[in-house]
């Protein structure tokens, strides 16, 4: 799949990474395509990744990953307005201390047929670089549009080596978004860092 990937840092570089290993063609949307942390992720993936300003035309893209800061997500998500119909579009962004942590809204807002999903927001990227926890596989779970862009948005959770949990629309986000908000307390307060995951087990 082509995925631009809108933010090149600590989620949308580590996913980026995966992704491009798994032979996707990932270009990242950034302010600054030049600077260096970019240029040395760039070469630290080698093949299979490049890097655009963030209004570059994304008329070939099948996938936008939203990784920039919940705060730059309405300027963002206008730049590429009508450009962003028909492509499967996954917010990861946490408006920290927010009432409301997604920018689903907005999403749908901007590209009303599109299939929208919550996804890679509710644990550390940390977990993303290395999904493996005393030998378990750590669990994602993510919510959005049921359908084919749900086949392929699983199939890229499982690509960074996550087990994907899909449980149900957007309506659930307020779930997704719950969670997120038990991973900071529990990491706070376990003290034992960022490296903590949610597993779901069943016979
Ligand atoms: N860190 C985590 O573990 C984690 C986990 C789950 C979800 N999230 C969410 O994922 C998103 C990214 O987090 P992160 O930790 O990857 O942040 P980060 O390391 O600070 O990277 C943010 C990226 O967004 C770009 N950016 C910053 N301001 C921007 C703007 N106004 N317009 C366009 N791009 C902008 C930055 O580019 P510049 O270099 O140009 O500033 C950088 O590439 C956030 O919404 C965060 O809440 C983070």
């Amino acid at each position: 799949m082509n995925i631009r990937v809108l933010g090149a840092g600590n989620i949308g570089g580590t996913l980026g990474r995966k992704w491009a290993a798994h032979g996707h063609e990932v270009v990242f949307g950034v302010r600054n395509p030049q600077a260096e942390k970019v240029q040395s992720l760039l070469a630290s993936i080698g093949h299979g990744a490049t890097a655009v300003t963030v209004p570059t035309s994304i008329a070939n893209v099948d996938v936008v990953v939203f990784a920039i800061p919940g705060r730059a997500m309405a300027e963002t998500i206008s730049q590429l307005g009508s450009q962003l119909h028909g492509k499967i579009l996954i917010d990861t962004t946490n408006n920290v201390g927010q009432a409301t942590m997604h920018s689903l809204d907005a999403l749908r807002q901007a590209a009303p047929g599109s299939p929208l999903f919550r996804a890679f927001s509710t644990l550390g990227w940390e977990n993303f670089a290395n999904p493996v926890i005393d030998g378990l596989q750590v669990d994602l779970f993510y919510c959005g549009d049921h359908g084919e862009g749900q086949t392929a948005v699983h199939a890229l959770i499982a690509a960074i080596g996550l087990r994907p949990v899909y449980i149900g629309g957007l309506d659930q986000a307020h779930l997704i978004d719950a969670l997120t908000r038990l991973w900071f307390v529990v990491v706070q307060q376990q003290g034992q860092g960022r490296h903590l995951a949610f597993k779901m087990i069943s016979d």
